[in-house]
């Protein structure tokens, strides 16, 4: 994706230093556009922990380094499994993170020259990334291009919650990259963008991403979107996830099963993008079985901004009231219209996530 006119991808490693890894540091945003040096799989971990780099692709793609930087560090097995379990722990809810880590950890064990096969491994990870989400946009847009026959070329508004976007990912984007592939087909597409309280990734990142690209979009606050829904004022709805079960169950940032319900009571489509690495093919009950992330109070009682060309924290609540702060919730898969995914559209049921990825039709616990 383009950041004032230059193409960038989220995470990468240094041109003519091979042991350092560039990253968007994305607390920053939309301020400041900073890249920050990763050289110890320690600073991958904290980048992963305190959300210098959020959104499960993106999680994904920087363990994959994190390993790689793990093997430079050393190749004792011993250690690397130890580097497996500090970055596996610095997130519970992304699935993308252990299928990550567990890849490059197969890949390294197996391998005789270590820190080439980590290399080469968490390039692969980065690059079908990139990939897998390219093609949810082209999967997405007939479902876009549909709506906007249908209303005869007017503005077809999608309403989108947290940041699945590009910077969510190693490029693309999950949810946004069906809207970018309309948008560059020509299509007249408009967003409503949820601020997505506590950490609003809505205001500070998708509508940063979106105004980077020339997509038209509007900012609204979480409550709004049913309001909107009610007047007909949204065609559809399109999010990611950070872990989706085998029987399409979804996790997502906090606030989206509300807008699935707003959804379902509206008849107006519910869509879930995701590239197959979203996927635990291990679970099948989303609200008993997803581990949700629990970001403590701080999140919720102090609210940051920009203030004067420096970023600035205020209290917003009552110094001595508890807050709770649960990261994500479940969309059940009843509310889910359809997935899309790096090989197609499907129902969100097992037996059609199973038709289009058979390899993992036999659970394989
Ligand atoms: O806590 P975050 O910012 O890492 O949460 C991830 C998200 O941005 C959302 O839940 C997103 O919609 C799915 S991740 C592509």
């Amino acid at each position: 994706m383009k950041v004032h006119g230059r193409h960038y991808r989220t995470i990468w490693l240094k041109v003519g230093d091979a042991r350092t890894v560039q990253l968007i540091d994305q607390r920053a945003l939309p301020h400041e556009f900073i890249v920050e040096e990763v050289r110890t799989v320690a600073e991958a971990a904290r980048a992963i922990a305190e959300m210098h780099v959020r959104g499960a692709g993106l999680i994904g793609a920087t363990a994959g380094y994190g390993m790689y930087l793990a093997a430079i560090e050393s190749t004792d097995p011993d250690w690397l499994r130890r580097a497996c379990e500090t970055l596996k722990a610095t997130r519970p809810t992304a699935v993308n993170l252990a299928w990550a880590v567990d890849r490059q950890l197969a890949a390294i064990l197996s391998a005789a020259d270590k820190v080439a096969a980590a290399r080469a491994t968490a390039a692969q990870i980065a690059d079908e990334d990139a990939d897998f989400c390219r093609r949810l946009g082209e999967h997405g847009l007939p479902l876009i291009a549909a709506i906007s026959v249908r209303k005869a070329g007017a503005p077809v508004n999608i309403l989108t919650h947290c940041n699945a976007g590009w910077l969510a990912f190693v490029d693309h984007g999950s949810a946004t990259a069906p809207i970018y592939a309309a948008h560059d087909a020509g299509l007249a597409v408009h967003v409503w963008v949820d601020e997505t309280r506590p950490r609003n990734q809505g205001s500070k990142l998708t509508a940063w991403e979106l105004a980077q690209h020339g997509v038209p979009h509007t900012l609204i606050v979480d409550n709004a979107g049913g309001y909107l829904m009610q007047r007909g004022e949204v065609d559809l709805v399109l999010v990611g996830t950070d872990r989706t079960t085998r029987t399409g169950d979804v996790a997502n940032k906090i606030g989206t099963y509300l807008k699935a319900l707003a959804a379902h009571d509206n008849a107006v489509p519910f869509y879930v993008a995701l590239p197959s690495s979203s996927f635990d093919w291990q679970m099948r009950d989303g609200l008993r079985e997803i581990p949700i992330e629990d970001r403590g109070a701080a999140e919720v009682k102090l609210i940051d901004g920009w203030r004067d060309g420096a970023r600035a924290e205020v209290l917003i609540a009552p110094t001595d009231s508890p807050a709770a702060n649960p990261g994500f919730d479940i969309t059940p898969s009843r509310l889910v219209t359809a997935l899309i995914t790096e090989r197609g559209v499907c129902a969100a049921s097992e037996a059609a996530i199973t038709a289009l990825f058979p390899e993992h039709a036999v659970q394989s616990r």
